[in-house]
């Protein structure tokens, strides 16, 4: 028995993770996989010559996993190699019959919307096959659930019957076949032929290859009923466990694109406001660490490291004259500065956090990108910073050139996609967000465009409150410690016999040359 891996989308190669699922559990499979030797530069080709052995490897665990009543159905197209039609596909099906397969059925998905093009040899390719196999002669199948309109064929045809249309007229050939027209009268509803006349994904869902969401939606409300589970192990953009979620079926969705993975999890996400409490607890968990944080950095404060960093000058001109007063300054700008940084990870990490519950959006793997939501057919790509006035000019030419190379990589794997680069400021006001090469959105604008709430940037305040008192007592009290200690330390090192500070001492340790060697 394997592991429970149904409603979840899994990152990985189908054949190793396919390994872990039950046999004999799965009702419906519907996938389209990468073609022989295509979209190389998308998600990896399998040459032409390979492809048969690639597949079969893959297909003896999905003959394993399929309930013996179960229907596999694959959508796939040979391409055209020396100006001649390749044969892998019909290769596949004859060696999958050898692996137990029954080539039980082909449909043709008719792409109504292709564009006219010109060839010198052929005409524009508007079909591909989905092939239907199965591990026995008895599958489930639940034909009235597909049932067409009959069409206006039938206002004419059927008006005027005549003798034979009366009778069941057996087929010539004696092949046991026959028809009795008659018994259409009065039916509004008639079942299907095997061709599917549907329209190509016209809005770009993020994936160069997605196929429209109408072609698994036929097959699962004909091969499955409400509860069975549809398995897509190269799911793509997640068309397949889109639809199986919307007609209450259980999905597995695979595939070997990290990328890819997300966008099919976003697809299943239903948009929904933060609920209270969870906000709550994950700021509550979050604030701890971060006043953990502080009081650590306190107490590994050293006097030297900040008499190091400061600049002594500007205390000397703002006429400090105490051990106390002095040390004090100087610890208080280097915890502004620090707590600054530790606190802009808290934000970070809440922004992630409360995109992800609300949108779907998700952590980045890409350098120098924290977050990306894929929304209105357009991958946003965000680096989050705290307030808006965050980066010097190097710093901001940095992040342009991370959002250039993010925006290549993404386009490596889908040449069609739309991807949008933003600096989203936790805290702040910008009235020009257009900077040309990026969007800036800060304050309120940058959390509406994460959670699609305007009111979310007031609804963080409360938490961040919870117990701010007696989190802060304990600083404080830490605080209070280090100030003290460094007074005396201080007082110690840098003040002269008769108490006032020794100002070139400081200066000395702060800047004086050491000696330069070549
Ligand atoms: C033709 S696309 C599927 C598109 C999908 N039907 C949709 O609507 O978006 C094929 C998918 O197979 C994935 N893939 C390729 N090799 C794989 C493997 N060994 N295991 C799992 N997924 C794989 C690719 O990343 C790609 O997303």
């Amino acid at each position: 028995m394997g592991i429970e891996l149904q409603n979840q989308i899994i990152f990985g190669d189908c054949l190793t993770v396919l390994k872990s699922c039950s046999s004999n559990s799965i009702d419906l499979i519907v996938t389209s996989p990468p073609y022989a030797d295509n979209r190389k530069n998308t998600y990896g080709g399998v040459p032409t010559d390979k492809y048969v052995q690639w597949f079969l490897e893959r297909s003896e665990e999905l003959f394993r996993v399929l309930k013996p009543t179960g229907t596999f159905i694959l959508n796939i197209k040979e391409k055209i190699e020396n100006g001649e039609r390749s044969t892998y596909v019909l290769e596949l099906i004859l060696e999958m019959k050898k692996q137990g397969w029954l080539w039980t059925e082909e449909f043709i998905w008719h792409k109504k919307n292709s564009f006219p093009g010109k060839w010198p040899n052929r005409f524009r390719d508007s079909w591909e096959r989905c092939l239907q196999f199965n591990k026995n002669k008895n599958f489930a199948m639940y034909q009235d659930a597909v049932k067409v309109p009959i069409g206006s064929w039938a206002n004419s045809r059927l008006k005027n019957l005549s003798e034979t249309d009366r009778i069941r007229d057996e087929a010539k050939n004696n092949s046991g076949f026959g028809k009795k027209v008659a018994n259409w009268v009065g039916k509004e509803l008639v079942y299907p032929t095997n061709v599917l006349h549907l329209s190509t994904e016209c809005s770009n869902k993020n994936h160069s290859a997605a196929f429209p969401e109408e072609l698994p939606k036929w097959f699962i409300k004909l091969f499955t009923q409400e509860g069975d589970v549809v398995l897509d192990p190269f799911v793509g953009s997640g068309t397949t466990t889109t639809v199986a979620k919307g007609l209450n079926r259980n999905y597995i969705g695979i595939d070997i694109v990290y990328e890819y993975c997300m966008l099919a999890k976003q697809q299943l996400w239903e948009k929904k406001n933060m609920n209270n409490e969870e906000l709550t607890s994950f700021i509550n968990d979050n604030i701890t660490e971060f006043h953990k944080n502080r009081i650590e950095a306190l107490s590994k404060l050293k006097l030297e490291s900040v008499l190091k960093r400061k600049n002594p000058y500007l205390f000397k001109a703002k006429n400090i004259q105490t051990s106390g007063e002095l040390v004090k300054t100087l610890v208080d700008a280097f915890l502004s500065s620090q707590e600054e940084t530790v606190f802009g990870e808290f934000l970070e990490k809440l922004a992630i956090y409360v995109c992800n519950a609300t949108m779907g959006g998700y952590k980045s793997g890409i350098e120098g990108i924290d977050l990306e939501i894929s929304k209105d057919n357009t991958r946003y790509i965000i680096a989050i910073k705290s307030g808006p006035n965050w980066g010097n000019s190097s710093q901001i030419k940095k992040m342009k050139d991370n959002f250039k190379t993010a925006q290549r990589v993404l386009r490596t794997q889908n040449a069609s996609l739309n991807v949008v680069s933003i600096n989203g400021c936790c805290y702040g006001i910008e009235n020009k967000p257009d900077k040309g090469d990026y969007f800036k959105y800060c304050g309120q604008h940058f959390w509406t465009f994460i959670t699609d709430n305007e009111n979310f940037y007031i609804d963080i305040i409360q938490p961040l409150g919870y117990r701010a008192k007696e989190r802060n007592d304990a600083f404080y009290e830490e605080y209070a410690k280090v100030v003290n200690n460094f007074t005396r330390d201080f007082s110690n090192e840098y003040c002269l016999d008769d108490g006032s500070i020794d100002w070139e001492k400081i200066v000395k340790f702060n800047s004086q040359m050491k000696t330069l060697t070549n």
